[in-house]
């Protein structure tokens, strides 16, 4: 697995400019429906990334190619052998490729009104229980990194939340990869799962069906 992290810091307005000639005319005319500027910038930037990773993977000057969307919008470039996955929170962009299987990236920025407690009931009653039994502030790192480790997963299948969160289970300790205990039933498949490297105050996660897959992770910006 591929993952490369973008911080945009002071330089929102670079980073579009970069993305344009990687980014189609329908995304252009979707990102001047966000309501924030931000918005925007991220999804350009995050879209762009995969597509100039993509050309370069695959040998190709496919910098214009449309991407499809399943009927729960996941984004995907059909029978090019590649699946990727994109996140984006606060200024923050991270994108995940992943040869021949499902990938799925979520990158959470910590909130201090996030009451963890009160949100525990969505997850699987393993992760709740072990949530309510710490103290609130580690309850709040708990519940991020089992909030982000549970998107990733949600990323991967690609449904949103069609099925619901409860139905498998992560760790919510702290540990940088392998946390799947208990994994949506997709027969005969095998996980790779991990945490990446992300600024202070970030909770950032990788997953693929497959199992034992390394990942290599870079931050630009
Ligand atoms: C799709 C979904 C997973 C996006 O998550 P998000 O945290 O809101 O946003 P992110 O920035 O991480 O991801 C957005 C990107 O996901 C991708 N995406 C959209 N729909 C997707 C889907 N069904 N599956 C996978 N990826 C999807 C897109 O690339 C999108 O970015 P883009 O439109 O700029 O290309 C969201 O719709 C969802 O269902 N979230 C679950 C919410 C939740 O309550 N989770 C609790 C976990 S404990």
């Amino acid at each position: 697995m591929l993952c490369i992290g973008i911080h945009l810091r002071d330089m929102a307005e670079d980073w579009q400019e970069a993305a344009l000639p990687c980014i189609t005319a329908s995304e252009i005319a979707r990102a001047q429906r966000f309501r924030q500027p931000l918005d925007a910038t991220r999804h350009l930037v995050g879209r762009a990334l995969v597509r100039a990773l993509l050309a370069r993977e695959l040998g190709t000057a496919m910098l214009q190619a449309e991407f499809t969307a399943n009927p729960w919008g996941k984004p995907a470039l059909p029978n090019c052998g590649i699946e990727f996955s994109i996140s984006h929170s606060g200024m923050a962009v991270w994108v995940a490729l992943c040869r021949g299987t499902p990938v799925g990236i979520d990158i959470e920025l910590e909130n201090s009104e996030t009451d963890p407690h009160a949100l525990s009931d969505i997850l699987h009653p393993a992760e709740r229980a072990e949530l309510l039994a710490l103290p609130l502030q580690e309850a709040h790192a708990a519940f991020f990194r089992c909030w982000t480790r549970k998107e990733a997963i949600v990323k991967v299948l690609g449904e949103g939340l069609s099925k619901p969160l409860s139905g498998f289970r992560v760790h919510t300790g702290s540990r940088s990869g392998d946390w799947l205990i208990e994994a949506p039933s997709i027969p005969g498949a095998g996980w790779s799962t991990a945490d990446l490297a992300a600024a202070p105050g970030q909770y950032a996660s990788v997953a693929a069906i497959a199992p034992g897959l390394t990942v290599d992770c870079f931050h630009l910006g």
